[in-house]
């Protein structure tokens, strides 16, 4: 196989007289201010020539081949010593002695750096063996210093290579440098990209530390975000994909640099990297989810659409939302209701102005709607819920020792005046402690299970939304915090973490990473949250280690607590996430601003959540923050109709924006969605199959097509799995939208030219306001569907129909089969093992020839849910003229209706045509002759 383009990166980064060239360097001081003096001190090397053409160069970095380790033994655990040449670590004191392991997981391959007693991540993962053509292997590059690669056992390819240099391992700052094979990088998070794929034309840094922080499209930004992901995938320059996985919960940081190289650093814990060796980029997905957990299978009706908004008055306003919608004919399942439902803020209460919201749930249920409720991790600590987890014993955040507590905070409480439990403040009028879901004895988590079905009892949600939960705490050293000027907030004293002296080690480290940097001068890691050195799992953990998994530990026991309130798998989304969160939830992109700036990025971020293993993802449609306009919702609408999780959501302040607000948004959204939900089926079974087996839903078009260079940076067009091509308007003012389509057949779904052939290569589609977006299908792929209604609850029982693109080899023209598959379930029943669920699948297989035609329906399991019949079969690309009388169904001739609807499309049908649950396999086969 081979590239149809080869990129050519171009950097003019020239060599300097101190030998490392300015194109590979580390940084020594990645401080945000770094100086000659300091540097040399250091014993690092400094660059007098500032480059103003490159001024991401850094001018302090390590010199080659100097500081780093020695293998002190050999064998299967190496012990790694510390070199007494080279710079001085400018934040801390380097450990003597390391170990150095390997070992592999089926084809996941291991590389363990540490030294005895550093902390580890306690979570649960199911790290299960992978499987792949290819494996890897350690290639000792150098002894003295230390220097590996990970290499591929099929072409000896370094995947990784250390000898770049900057290994550094001391108790609170760690960093390990790399070579690439590419710069064809993508993932690591949570950030804003503006790119699918990272630059390496200069040197970036992006945060990695879980905060509450929104995301900013405008400019360029490298801040971290609500989750933490040190994960990535590289494509190869000749398609192969591998993955790489730094299991570290700390703040952290990754620097790319334009050799290509990588410089990771992070300030606890240790390097335990696992890498995947693919090749494919689905398969890298798959071995990453083997170890890290499968995404969970979200109910059906969560993936219709969703409405929300955070200020609506009363329980009315969201009714008149909903109902705008509803009388629009505009498809929605899911209303939510935000903080605002609450009494004063509190979870589990209801407020006056709402009081009649479990019978507009009943009334919801009975429309076959459901509905969604948020819930804040922080709890207010002088109402029932907080006295009912005192007296199950319920741990929460706290601090070390009694001396710490400032005792005009915990005494004002009854319930925290003799504790130790750290107050912090976030919407409710009073403290708030945050439950500790580290906790070994589970006590926390069965409170908070416990809460949710006493909840669930009042009003009677189906999905959940967790806030909040970097987890984010209001004012944290400040003296007059932003909620001192608010109305809607009583001014109670907020956090002061230690800062200064023998108790601030956790809360002012010695390097505290771009993380923190980026935000300034006055920002720390406790800015927006709880103190470093609060202690968690039952004291046996600190915030500075744990801070980053708060979110991953809460989604845990929230999906514990949907199970046994609800007793069906319903949803839940959260805001903060880490590698293993889509085992229990799904992510919106969080709180992003109503621009097209937003809209672009979350196209990105939606492709970047799937590569990291939380396939339900989706943006705030119309944006969040400010006011929208018509046409940016109208378009947010078309676009987020094809995203897994599709949510209209504002903030309190701005003004509706609602769908069913403009008839121009209303008539876009109602075609958006309604073309959504016909294809659901489909969109399901990629969810179940990425539930099942590992992989994406929203793919890259790189992922489909590794081969193509054209495809490597596609941010603003996507896939449903391996078959739909999604190509959304994107900007302001246009008619005409241009999209690029990789080497096969593919055929325009949309109404006024359903069926349509469009060539290969860049093509400029006609995407008017009143059209569909470009939505075409791939040849080769089968779909099935069913006609669209304006609930999933209803467009479930549709009959089913399934869609064949046929293909055609490019150069000979020769018939191609076609394949696809189907799952059905009950769409709502809890996953513990597939094994045993009950569910139903079929595969698909199309081949037909210059005679006749052949379509095989296999039942690959067999369930016990009701499945509604098979009533059509269209073929599009269909360039024959098919005998009407030569339909034999299992060798039986069946009457049906044959049309063709446009050119080159063939549509069968027959009301209950067939039953695909009563036996297997079917064959369905007809003659026709070419036109
Ligand atoms: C807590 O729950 C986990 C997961 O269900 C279980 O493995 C563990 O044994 C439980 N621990 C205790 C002390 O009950
Ligand atoms: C779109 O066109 C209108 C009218 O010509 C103009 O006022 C507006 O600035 C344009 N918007 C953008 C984003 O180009
Ligand atoms: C949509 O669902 C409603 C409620 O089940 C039903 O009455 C109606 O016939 C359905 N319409 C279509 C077009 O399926
Ligand atoms: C099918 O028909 C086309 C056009 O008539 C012809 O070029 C091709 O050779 C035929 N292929 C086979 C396998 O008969």
């Amino acid at each position: 196989m081979v590239l149809k383009l080869v990129g050519v990166l171009s950097i003019a980064l020239g060599l300097t007289i101190a030998g490392v060239p300015r194109k590979s360097r580390i940084d020594c001081l990645p401080t945000p201010s770094s100086d000659k003096d300091t540097c040399i001190s250091h014993r690092c090397v400094w660059d007098d020539a500032f480059d103003s053409d490159n001024p991401t160069v850094p001018l302090c970095y390590y010199p080659m081949g100097e500081g780093g380790y020695d293998v002190l033994n050999n064998g299967k655990i190496m012990t790694l010593g510390k070199r007494s040449d080279g710079p001085v670590n400018p934040f801390g004191v380097e450990m003597k002695k390391l170990y150095f392991s390997t070992s592999a997981i089926g084809a996941t391959f291991n590389v363990k750096i540490g030294a005895p007693k550093r902390y580890e991540i306690p979570i649960y993962i199911p790290r299960e063996r992978s499987v792949s053509s290819d494996s890897l292997y350690l290639d000792v590059i150098s002894k003295k210093p230390f220097y590996f690669a990970v290499k591929r056992k099929s072409n000896s390819r370094a995947l990784w290579d250390t000898s770049i240099g900057g290994l550094i391992f001391s108790d609170k700052y760690i960093q390990i440098a790399t070579y690439l094979p590419s710069t064809n990088v993508y993932g690591f998070g949570e950030n804003i990209h503006k790119n699918l794929k990272h630059n390496f034309e200069k040197y970036v840094t992006w945060g990695m530390f879980a905060r509450d922080e929104p995301p900013n499209s405008k400019g360029f930004d490298t801040k971290n975000l609500y989750g933490t992901f040190p994960f990535y995938m590289c494509l190869e320059d000749d398609g192969k994909a591998h993955g790489v996985l730094i299991w570290n919960s700390n703040a952290q940081e990754v620097t790319t640099g334009p050799h290509p190289h990588l410089i990771y650093r992070t300030i606890g814990g240790l390097l335990d990297i696992y890498f995947f060796p693919g090749p494919s980029p689905e398969e890298v997905v798959q071995q990453y989810l083997a170890f890290v957990g499968r995404p969970m299978l979200p109910a059906y009706f969560a993936l219709g659409f969703q409405l929300c908004r955070y200020g609506y008055k009363d329980l009315d306003e969201m009714k008149q939302a909903v109902s705008r919608t509803q009388k629009n004919n505009i498809p929605l399942d899911i209303p939510y209701a935000d903080i605002d439902y609450m009494s004063r803020y509190k979870d589990f209460t209801t407020g006056g102005p709402w009081s009649d919201f479990p019978n507009y749930a009943k009334k919801l249920h009975d429309d076959g709607l459901h509905l969604f409720l948020i819930f804040d991790p922080a709890i207010q600590v002088n109402y029932d819920s907080y006295q009912r987890a005192v007296e199950m014993g319920a741990s929460f955040l706290e601090w070390e020792r009694d001396d710490q507590v400032p005792s005009d905070i915990n005494g004002l409480y009854p319930l925290t005046k003799d504790s130790k439990v750290m107050l912090g403040v976030v919407w409710p009028d009073s403290h708030t402690a945050f439950p500790d879901f580290l906790d070994p004895l589970n006590i926390t988590r069965n409170w908070w299970i416990r809460e949710f079905k006493l909840y669930h009892d009042q009003l009677p949600f189906d999905g959940i939304w967790i806030d909040m939960n970097e987890p984010s705490s209001f004012g944290t050293n400040q003296d007059h915090p932003w909620y001192f000027d608010s109305d809607d907030h009583p001014n109670i004293k907020p956090l002061m973490c230690p800062l200064s002296g023998k108790d601030s080690e956790y809360d002012l480290p010695p390097y505290q990473t771009k993380s923190v940097y980026l935000f300034g001068n006055n920002a720390y890691l406790s800015t927006n949250t709880m103190c470093m050195c609060a202690l968690c799992g039952r004291g046996n953990y600190r915030l500075y280690d744990t801070k980053t998994l708060y979110g991953l530990s809460e989604a845990i026991a929230t999906q514990e607590a949907i199970y046994e309130a609800t007793g069906k798998r319903g949803a839940i989304i959260s805001r903060s996430t880490f590698p293993s969160a889509g085992h229990y939830a799904g992510h919106w992109l969080g709180d992003n601003t109503a621009r097209w700036e937003d809209l672009q990025t979350s196209v990105i971020g939606a492709q970047e959540f799937n590569i990291l293993g939380i396939p339900y993802v989706g943006s705030d449609i119309c944006g969040f923050i400010g006011d929208t306009t018509e046409e940016l919702c109208l378009r947010w609408q078309q676009m987020g109709a094809f995203h897994p999780f599709s949510r209209n959501h504002n903030t309190i302040g701005a003004k509706p924006q609602d769908p069913g607000l403009w008839p121009t948004v209303a008539a876009a959204a109602r075609q958006a969605l309604m073309f959504r939900y016909m294809y659901l089926p489909y969109l399901y079974s990629l969810h179940f199959t990425a539930s099942r087996f590992g992989g994406t839903v929203i793919r890259p078009l790189f992922f489909e097509f590794p081969q193509e260079y054209a495809t490597y940076d596609l941010g603003n067009q996507f896939l449903w799995g391996s078959g739909l091509m999604i190509i959304p308007v994107l900007e302001a003012n246009v008619s005409i939208v241009s999209g690029y389509l990789p080497d096969a057949q593919w055929y325009s779904l949309r109404d006024n030219e359903y069926g349509v052939l469009y060539p290969p290569g860049r093509n400029h589609f006609s995407a008017k306001t009143t059209e569909l977006i470009p939505v075409l299908v791939r040849g080769g792929v089968i779909l099935p569907r069913q006609q669209p209604n304006t609930t999933t609850t209803a467009s479930r029982k549709n009959p089913f129909e399934i869609l064949i693109a046929s293909a055609y080899d490019l150069k000979t023209g020769e018939p191609k089969p076609s394949t696809g598959n189907l799952y059905f379930d009950d769409g709502e029943s809890i996953v513990r093992d597939f094994k045993t669920y009950d569910f139903y699948m079929w595969s698909f297989d199309f081949s037909f020839n210059n005679a006749s035609a052949k379509l095989t329906i296999t039942m690959e399991n067999k369930g016990n849910v009701v499945v509604p019949p098979l009533d059509v079969i269209e073929v599009v690309g269909y360039k024959y003229s098919m005998d009407g009388n030569s339909i034999y169904i299992n060798g039986i001739k069946t009457p049906v209706t044959v049309a063709t609807p446009s050119k080159d499309v063939l549509s069968i049908s027959k009301s209950n045509m067939l039953r695909m649950e009563l036996y297997s396999p079917i064959t369905i086969t007809w003659t026709h002759k070419a036109i």
